[in-house]
């Protein structure tokens, strides 16, 4: 999730362009750069890190000239670095992109682009554009733009502008937000409306597949057929901050939210139609490998939870799961047979990062799972397959947790590939259900209003218990430690069947037990352990399938049907939600839990 701010008008661009990224700050990042058309020479200033060694590079110098590019990035291909920072020229110099999202088919483009003699100076797959449009220009960028993005498969969100049109600002907008501001003879585009705000409140949105042209005068809209769509301007009615929480009040309910997108987006590059293309494994040897080992901490460890039932399940690779701060101390049986799997959507977890240190003092094969691109655990693993969720403001996991789940469950289906133990018929089933996914958690997401008010009913108990079977067990847990995380009510997951063996006795009508009750291999014996809490009175607020009248609980909350192991993708967002209005209720810090950390760095 990169940010970016376009400029064209009667003022110098430079700090406007500098404030915007400011405003876009929210989106982190992990390089920045502007670039200014500065009496017909575009100047370009980019620098690796934060925006303030943009800034500082700058030493308050403005560069001169009036219209102009700024960016944020997030990287997902290619290291962070100021040669991988945005913005990217074309081979001559005369025009620069900057880009939000991921071009899935940048390797087969650059890769044709290079055989056409183009040089390239960077590893990110937004270069491709800046040397698509330098191809298709005849004189018209937007017409340029048009014919260049035609080729492109992916999301995106661009900014491109050229010497040879020096009023001319254009953007284009494919599944990654982009918005135009309408100022009084001067325009902006911006990712997001906080970087608009300063200077305007009149916006018109870009739609998927649209082109703009932005000058001093106005703006047009085309689609990328070419054909002029007529769009009209809104009013922006938010205050800052609650712009840069997209109106939600709330980081955390805004990257709830932004759960199908992830499930999208952990999927981005990794599918060719139903067929597993998992490029980061490529290559990479597993034949001698007969057992792995995950390891992670917090909400990862329990991704790592449901990891370990579909390895088991269709690669049949005995997988064991550890909690990375007890992994070293547990005298861990690792050798170079053993795949050692990090999980850490931060990629700087102390522990983990201690596990995966021990990992390769051993010889074993290590892969990890992250979303920080750079981030320590992904430098020292052997392969790495990243998140790409975008940033997590918040502090407690929600849209990367289903992140690692979708990436887990691509990772598995991989290795039952590459031990022959699922046909090409098998994955499809569950790449087609997968695909599915994001359309049935936005079901989900539409009972928000009736889960807030069971929320509401349950926000004053002291002590919940979260009860699943299978791969429930782990949503289970998960569910107890965000109620935990954010709302500071103690709860336990626990195994179901388990529930009698001890933890029953603590049930009374003060005790709500949550029940993952969705239909699958272990229902009968759920329902036999919901009779078993109900019978010691203890209220159950059950997880059920669409469709199921049966169930008998004191409140239900339906979720569609799913292939078994993907139960857990869809299952977590009603409790994530339940927690969190749990937490509303109660009027805590959700974004800022106390004593939380967003990565313990320390051991
Ligand atoms: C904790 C976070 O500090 O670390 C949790 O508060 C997270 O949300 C856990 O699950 C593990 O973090 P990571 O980055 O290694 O997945």
């Amino acid at each position: 999730m990169c940010g970016i701010v376009g400029y064209v008008g009667p003022r110098f661009a430079a700090p406007i362009l500098l404030d915007g990224l400011k405003r876009l700050e929210y989106r982190g990042y992990d390089s920045a750069g502007i670039a200014v058309l500065n009496q017909g020479r575009i100047e370009i200033e980019k620098c690796e890190g934060k925006l303030e060694n943009l800034l500082a590079a700058l030493d308050g110098r403005t560069v001169p000239g009036f219209l102009g590019l700024g960016h944020t990035r997030w990287a997902t291909h290619g290291e962070p670095s100021q040669t991988n920072a945005h913005p990217h020229p074309d081979c001559t110099g005369r025009l620069v992109v900057v880009h939000n999202g991921i071009i899935e088919n940048y390797a087969s483009l650059r890769q044709e682009l290079l055989e056409r003699g183009h040089s390239f100076t960077s590893e990110t797959d937004t270069e491709v554009v800046a040397h698509l449009i330098e191809e298709a220009y005849e004189g018209d960028l937007a017409e340029a733009t048009r014919k260049a993005l035609r080729q492109v498969r992916g999301a995106y969100a661009i900014g491109v502008f050229s010497v040879d049109e020096p009023e001319l600002l254009v953007g284009a907008r494919l599944f990654s937000p982009l918005v135009v501001g309408l100022g009084q003879g001067e325009n902006y585009l911006a990712s997001d409306i906080p970087a608009l705000l300063p200077h305007t409140r009149r916006a018109l949105i870009v739609e998927d597949g649209e082109v703009v042209a932005l000058d001093r005068q106005g703006v047009r809209v085309w689609t990328l057929e070419g054909k002029e769509v007529h769009r009209e301007p809104f009013h922006i009615s938010w205050d800052l901050e609650a712009a840069e929480k997209g109106g939600y009040p709330h980081f955390v309910l805004k990257e709830i939210h932004e759960e199908p997108e992830a499930i999208k987006n952990a999927l981005r590059g990794r599918l060719d139609g139903e067929r597993l293309s998992l490029s980061e494994v490529e290559g990479l040897d597993l034949s001698q490998i007969n057992r792995g080992c995950i390891v992670a901490c917090g909400t990862s460890f329990y991704a790592g939870l449901v990891g370990k039932r579909l390895i088991e399940e269709w690669a049949c690779l005995p997988m064991e799961v550890a909690i990375a701060s007890e992994f070293r101390y547990s005298c861990p049986v690792i050798d170079p047979r053993t795949l050692v799997i990090l999980i850490s959507q931060s990629g700087e977890t102390a522990d983990t990062l201690a596990a995966l240190r021990l990992a390769k003092e051993r010889g074993a094969l290590t892969l990890a799972l992250a979303n920080v691109m750079g981030s320590s655990i992904t430098r020292g693993a052997d392969r790495v397959l990243y998140l790409q969720a975008g940033p997590e403001i918040g502090v407690v996991a929600t849209k990367t947790y289903i992140a690692e789940l979708v990436v887990i469950t691509l990772l598995a289906l991989e290795l039952a590939r590459r031990r022959g133990l699922l046909t090409k018929g098998q994955i499809g089933e569950v790449i087609r259900e997968v695909k599915a996914l994001p359309s049935k958690m936005e079901r989900v997401l539409e009972g928000e209003e009736e889960i807030a008010r069971l929320a509401r009913r349950y926000a004053d108990r002291s002590s919940f218990f979260f009860i699943g079977r299978g791969v429930d067990y782990p949503t289970a847990l998960e569910g107890a430690l965000k109620l935990k995380e954010i709302s500071y009510i103690h709860a336990e997951g626990y195994p179901a069947g388990e529930l009698k063996h001890g933890p029953i006795a603590m049930l009374d009508p003060e005790v709500p037990v949550v029940a993952l009750a969705t239909k699958g291999a272990h229902y009968s014996k759920i329902i036999s352990s919901i009779q078993e809490v109900r019978a010691r009175k203890a209220q159950v607020l059950a997880l059920a399938t669409e469709g199921d009248e049966d169930i008998e609980a004191d409140e239900v909350i339906y979720v569609p049907d799913t292939l078994e192991p993907l139960k857990p993708i869809l299952s977590i967002v009603p409790w994530q939600l339940f927690a969190y209005y749990v937490a509303r209720e109660r009027g805590c810090d959700i974004d800022k839990p106390r004593n939380l950390a967003k990565s313990v760095t320390v051991e």
